[in-house]
């Protein structure tokens, strides 16, 4: 289905044509002056030059064609040489009914026959989830679905730091704790007990404990750092308690992505890609792409038009320890073998940015990516509270996923139960549903890029631009669904139609922007812009709501059309929704 600014840009070249002017002038945007039309063309200013005629008088000609066109109720030249456009609400009624039997309402698919990785999520095993990590998760996962919408085949992989110092600390404060477990005893060659030593709860304590001491105690630290280099070359006992870090807390992150609806096709980590690594070393120094520095292996990726310092890529540091540049490269080595993407989206702190592109500098120069792979590298800002720094929770530590969440919901539950007669379990339900549209939204509703002040109160308030207020405004519509389903109303037989209503008419208009706006998404890679297309849709909803006399109205056709109208705005909604990713609830 084309667009509507596409016929309507064809009807106006064609204009341009038959006044004898290029059709290529004719091109159609949205009206910058809504008070003055609702489409405008600039195409005259443009031409002046070339045809030496004022815009005026091509802008005059070009009206003229377009007198008695079957698309537009009003063409008009304004000084100096625009053409103010506002179309004819027929034209539109047919193209919103199109929209409704079209699948995805007409958006394309620009995204077909292309692989996409996204690389997102990236919490770290036995650290417990904060904020830093909702943020990529909550962007990651949306980016996953629109670009899943434009007809990609998209991957998601969590990306666990799983192989860090962190596993050393954890192994080795354990061995002070409880030096008597098998794990510990060299000799021991039996087999490992099957339960994990300790809890979610215990792992949460142990982690912040070790590392505050190795900060504290050198020591202590090289010991970590001893286990970490045990572990990482197979030591049997330390992989066993490995397992169990593993187990017990992937089943931790899984509970809190489950919350906030983020789920990963691959569950992959640093761990991963280990085996890779003394290869995909040796082949780089093999092919002349790395060289010893100061006993470390690199590679050097600065350009001479590089207007910032680019330091070489890191592939093995002297003692032969692999790292965080090491296992990225391994990975994208891997997924090359495994998965052969044409594109790999990065969603992670943008203060992260030179990491990723030393990392992709040197996979190009390194061809372990074809040329046409697209490594992207889609930065995210801080999630600020109120004073405009990072969120942190009460007493100034690091805010906890789980934390946060919670409080969200308390706020909603309060809101959604106050004054309402509804059970305590549905109110719970609904509470659990609107939360994740507050938090969701307050996030992506933000160009990821740019940093976001995390506001409960303004989060949850069901005015403004917020989550809240798009579920209010589709339950309202399900309301009147179910209302005219009641009076005995067939909503599957309503048609949308001419009647006349100017605010009718501006929702099809805003209707009719979808296609346009999720390919803009996912050519931009762009949730924000999903977001902002949803508010606009909601308020165009909302005013008709108020405009106009829905069940009550006399006229049959008008009730039908309108109810027709509604129900398209509310399928619209939820596919937004949906690739933001969460739901509506039935009412709230
Ligand atoms: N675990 C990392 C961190 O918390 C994020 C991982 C991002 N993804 C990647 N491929 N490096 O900083």
């Amino acid at each position: 289905m084309k667009k509507l600014l596409e016929l309507i840009s064809e009807e106006v070249k064609k204009a341009f044509a038959e006044a004898g002017y290029g059709e290529e002038l004719g091109r159609v945007t949205v009206s910058n002056r809504p008070d003055l039309c609702e489409y405008q063309c600039n195409g005259a200013m443009a031409g002046a030059k070339k045809y030496h005629k004022a815009p005026i008088m091509i802008a005059k000609d070009v009206a003229e064609k377009l007198q008695g066109s079957a698309v537009f109720s009003e063409a008009e030249a304004a000084a100096p040489g625009f053409l103010n456009l506002k179309v004819k609400e027929d034209f539109l009624v047919s193209y919103v009914k199109e929209m409704g039997t079209t699948e995805k309402f007409g958006a394309g698919e620009p995204g077909r026959g292309r692989k996409i990785v996204v690389d997102y999520g990236g919490p770290n095993v036995a650290k417990p989830l904060h904020v830093g990590h909702l943020r990529s998760g909550i962007i990651g996962e949306s980016v996953k679905r629109i670009c899943r919408y434009a007809g990609a085949e998209v991957v998601g992989d969590i990306h666990l730091g799983d192989w860090g110092l962190q596993m050393g600390l954890i192994i080795y404060e354990l061995s002070l704790r409880q030096p008597e477990l098998p794990y510990f005893d060299e000799n021991f060659t039996g087999e490992y007990p099957k339960e994990a030593p300790f809890t979610i709860a215990e792992l949460e304590e142990i982690y912040p404990t070790a590392s505050g001491k190795s900060k504290a105690d050198e020591a202590y630290k090289e010991q970590a750092m001893e286990a970490t280099f045990k572990l990482q070359n197979g030591e049997r006992g330390y992989r066993a308690l490995w397992n169990h870090i593993m187990q017990v807390s992937v089943a931790d992150l899984k509970k809190n992505y489950d919350r906030l609806h983020v789920q990963f096709e691959l569950w992959k980590g640093e761990s991963d890609v280990q085996d890779r690594i003394p290869g995909m070393a040796d082949y780089m120094r093999r092919e002349g792409y790395a060289h010893e520095s100061e006993g470390a292996l690199v590679v050097d990726v600065a350009k001479e038009d590089d207007t910032r310092e680019i330091p070489p890529c890191m592939i093995l540091k002297s003692d032969g320890a692999a790292l965080y540049d090491t296992t990225d490269l391994a990975t994208i080595e891997e997924r090359m073998e495994e998965i052969a993407p044409d594109e790999i989206i990065y969603v992670v702190d943008k203060r992260q940015e030179l990491h990723f592109e030393q990392v992709f500098r040197c996979a190009r120069k390194t061809k372990l990516v074809k040329p046409e792979t697209e490594l992207r590298f889609l930065g995210f800002g801080t999630m600020n509270g109120k004073d405009g720094k990072p969120f942190k929770t009460r007493d100034g530590g690091v805010m906890r996923l789980e934390y946060l969440l919670e409080e969200v919901y308390a706020e909603m539950y309060k809101k959604i139960s106050e004054n309402r007669e509804m059970s305590r379990e549905e109110a719970e339900r609904i509470a659990e549903i609107v939360a994740l549209s507050a938090v969701k939204y307050g996030d992506l509703s933000n160009q990821a890029s740019k940093d976001y002040v995390f506001d409960i109160q303004r989060f949850t308030s069901s005015e403004g631009n917020t989550g809240v207020y798009l579920l209010y405004t589709m339950v309202r519509i399900k309301s009147i669904l179910n209302k005219y389903r009641e009076q005995g109303g067939d909503e599957e037989k309503a048609q949308i139609a001419v009647t006349g209503n100017e605010s009718a008419k501006d929702l099809m208009k805003a209707l009719a922007g979808f296609g346009a706006m999720m390919e803009t998404a996912y050519l931009e890679t762009a949730p924000h812009k999903v977001c902002a297309y949803m508010y606009d849709l909601a308020n165009a909803f909302n005013h008709f709501y108020h405009e106009t006399k829905i069940l009550t109205q006399e006229d049959e056709t008008a009730k039908s059309a309108y109810i027709a109208l509604i129900a398209l705005t509310l399928r619209v909604m939820e596919e937004c929704i949906s690739v933001l990713g969460f739901s509506a609830p039935e009412r709230m």
